[in-house]
């Protein structure tokens, strides 16, 4: 069978899935507190992301990141997990996820069971009135239990850090310093303008929340020597390491960093559209072909069609975006 190459040449090996769009926080930079999700009957069902997931890695995906929403949310996520885990070794290289880490006390060691061997935590603030701000929804304490739990089960722990200014500022060092104690790795990500950017005056993301990672970087270079590492882990994230510490931290750019050259990926919403770039509106149904035929040939054909429209870049199109700027697409819907 053809790997997948899009028309610039990059491999497509990596494919993230949002297995639902609903999510028991209510981060504000994410959605609102009264956010509406899809009507259950637009989701795949589990046997059909199975399904699709299985041809995408026929056709030389080696990477599977699970997301949202919150992955673990979806009823019996457990049996997907167990399904895609068949194709490690045979295939799939790697079966991850992305969450925010509220299920993960009971969660995590089945995960391990199943083949998985890191995990991405979303985590923006260690104080808990704050973090109670940030999700609305959630709580701290769950969440460091989930971390906890997951280390206990032999897995890898990644935080992800959305940097927010005048909320999680004035917490630079002190997460730096946790990250170090727990041996967590820690990686930075710049907010991006998605789904309601209300007007602060229910909560929702402001604009003046927007913290660029370049001051971030500058502020952690009062107390450290940074050091630029060459090496990429296949995602958009870039990495220094702090020379007093040994650790390395990344950092996620989404806007202003190009690093579409190296792109490897596409997303799959919880409804079955493909979107061949995070940061343009094009996408295709996956979910037609794959519903209209038990044959996997048509869906192959989709999948293979829609990896040759995959855009060169998302800084060379703008002109894609709404006359605001903001994408009006939800993170939860297509995955972070
Ligand atoms: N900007 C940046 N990151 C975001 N996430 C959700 N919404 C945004 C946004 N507007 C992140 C979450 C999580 C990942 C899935 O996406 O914090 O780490
Ligand atoms: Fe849920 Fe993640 Fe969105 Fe927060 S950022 S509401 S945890 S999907």
């Amino acid at each position: 069978m053809d790997p997948l190459i899009d028309p610039f040449a990059r491999r497509i090996d990596y494919l993230r899935i949002s297995v639902t769009d609903r999510c028991d926080f209510r981060c504000t930079y994410c959605m609102s507190e009264h956010m509406t999700f899809l009507p259950k009957k637009e989701l795949l069902t589990l046997e059909e992301l199975e399904r699709l997931c299985t041809a995408f890695v026929r056709l030389g995906v080696r990477k599977l990141r699970i997301t949202g929403g919150e992955p673990l949310v979806r009823r019996n996520i457990l049996s997907f997990f167990e399904g895609m885990s068949q194709h490690l070794g045979h295939g799939l290289d790697e079966l991850t996820l992305t969450t925010n880490g509220s299920q993960l006390d009971r969660f995590a060691a089945p995960l391990a069971q199943a083949g998985v061997r890191r995990v991405n935590v979303s985590l923006d603030t260690l104080d808990a009135d704050r973090f109670k701000a940030i999700t609305r929804w959630g709580s701290l304490d769950k969440v460091l239990r989930g971390i906890d739990a997951a280390r206990a089960a032999g897995l890898r722990v990644k935080i992800n850090t959305v940097a927010l200014k005048g909320t999680n500022e004035d917490e630079l060092f002190d997460l730096v310093a946790w990250a170090a104690r727990e041996e967590l790795d820690l990686t930075f990500i710049e907010v991006m303008p998605m789904g309601d950017m209300g007007d602060g005056t229910d909560g929702t993301l402001r604009l003046d929340q927007y913290w660029p990672l370049r001051d971030l970087r500058a502020r952690l270079a009062e107390r450290y020597t940074l050091r630029d590492l060459a090496h990429r882990t296949g995602g958009p994230a870039r990495y220094v390491d702090l020379a007093e510490t040994g650790q390395q931290i990344g950092f996620i750019t989404p806007l202003t960093h190009n690093f579409c050259e190296s792109c490897n990926r596409v997303r799959l919403t919880c409804t079955g559209q493909l979107y061949m770039c995070l940061g343009q509106e094009d996408m295709a149904d996956l979910r037609a072909p794959l519903r209209a035929s038990p044959d996997d040939a048509a869906l192959e054909d989709a999948i293979r069609a829609a990896i040759a429209r995959k855009p060169k870049g998302h800084d060379f199109d703008y002109s894609r975006q709404r006359a605001d700027g903001q994408m009006s697409r939800h993170m939860s819907h297509t995955g972070g």
